[in-house]
């Protein structure tokens, strides 16, 4: 038998997760697992939800439409494009990384550009997918060379994961028109953003899905908690594109569950599913406040990757490496992990999650220090 080989590697995360279980069987001790990618403050309280749900109907039984339920569309378009939009314009995926294979799959471009730090999955999907890849430093060279990078995509990632920042806004939408302008398509992937804007004050996407290449991939793992549910949308005007996209959805996951897209449904368009999605956020946000509070009182936040951002979550970076961390049992990702232009930079810092319970968090960080 003979494999094939993309060179994708393994997530590095996930090994870490592995190491510290195994340190905590053999010491005792109970590690801070900072080195996780979802929010954990607390967990969304779905029990008024799941009654809401009839398990005997045809529409959980059977194969649901292949690019999602309608239902679910026509509630993305009202949450997250204020009715801007078009329905056929929505495609449900299994989630964030479905969405971004899928988008990988079905768009012609020389490379995608990513950022000089990014989310170490781009790269191994990128690779999967024979797909050129390349680095920006900042938007505004994205900007300036805009002309040059005709027939690329761009992935902007705000809040980033792993820097944690978020950029203005206004800065954004002129930098992705510029780049759209010239031909560059922008991939905007940001499946944070949603933990710290409610949609009735957040008209964000509805000026994003307004420029024409501009693809949207975005998620329901970070927003309301359900990594679990595996269940996220791909969103763009383009009309070739979205044909394609409709193919290779129905040939890669025959649609996507459809429990999974009736529990999001309730939880965008029931009083009591807004009421518990937003209780969700507003405690998560609270404790990551107190928690990058302490961080820069204790001088554990390493300042210079905010300095035209600001540091807002889910994660942050730390001027201490992952091997420090971890003599003091919180488990962190080396900085290195998420570069591949500076990686010997990398090394002097560590991506931690700051998403979990305050005192927690506090109890760790002052042991850190004592
Ligand atoms: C930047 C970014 N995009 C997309 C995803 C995909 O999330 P999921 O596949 O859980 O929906 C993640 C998950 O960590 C992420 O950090």
């Amino acid at each position: 038998m003979k494999t094939k080989h993309s060179g994708a590697k393994y997530s590095a995360i996930v090994g870490i997760g592995e190491k510290l279980s195994k340190l905590e069987r053999e010491t005792g001790k109970k590690y801070l697992k900072l080195n996780r990618g979802i929010p954990s403050v607390t967990s969304i309280d779905l029990s008024e939800i799941i009654p809401m749900i009839d398990f005997n109907s045809p529409k959980i039984q059977v194969y649901p439409p292949n690019s999602g339920l309608p239902e679910l569309k026509e509630a993305i378009n009202k949450y997250y494009f204020h009715d801007s939009t078009f329905v056929d314009n929505i495609f449900i995926t299994a989630g964030g990384i479905n969405a971004l294979d899928l988008v990988f799959k079905t768009l012609d471009v020389d490379k995608i550009v990513l950022p000089e730090f990014y989310w170490g999955a781009y790269a191994n999907l990128l690779k999967i997918n024979s797909i050129e890849s390349a680095t920006y430093f900042s938007f505004n060279e994205l900007k300036v060379n805009a002309n040059k990078l005709s027939g690329s995509a761009v992935i902007i990632c705000d809040p980033n994961n792993p820097v944690g920042n978020k950029y203005d806004d206004q800065m954004l939408i002129e930098v992705i028109k510029v780049l759209s302008d010239n031909n560059v398509v922008v991939i905007w992937d940001s499946p944070y953003r949603r933990i710290f804007f409610e949609w009735a004050e957040d008209d964000f996407y509805v000026k994003l899905a307004a420029i024409d290449n501009v693809i949207i991939t975005d998620s329901f793992s970070k927003a309301i908690g359900l990594s679990g549910q595996r269940l996220g949308f791909v969103h763009t005007l383009n009309k070739e594109f979205n044909a394609e996209l409709n193919i290779n959805i129905l040939f890669a996951t025959n649609g996507i569950n459809a429990f999974a897209q009736i529990l999001v449904t309730k939880l965008l368009t029931t009083e009591i599913g807004q009421k518990a999605s937003q209780k969700f956020r507003d405690k998560t946000k609270i404790d990551m406040i107190k928690n990058i509070q302490l961080l820069r009182d204790k001088k554990l936040l390493a300042e210079e990757f905010y300095q035209s951002s600001i540091p807002v979550g889910i994660f942050v970076i730390l001027n201490k490496n992952e091997k420090e961390l971890l003599e003091a049992y919180i488990g962190s990702v080396s900085m290195a992990y998420f570069t591949q232009k500076s990686k010997e930079h990398g090394e002097k810092f560590a991506r931690v999650c700051i998403a979990v319970p305050h005192e927690e968090f506090k109890e760790y960080f002052d042991r850190l220090l004592a």
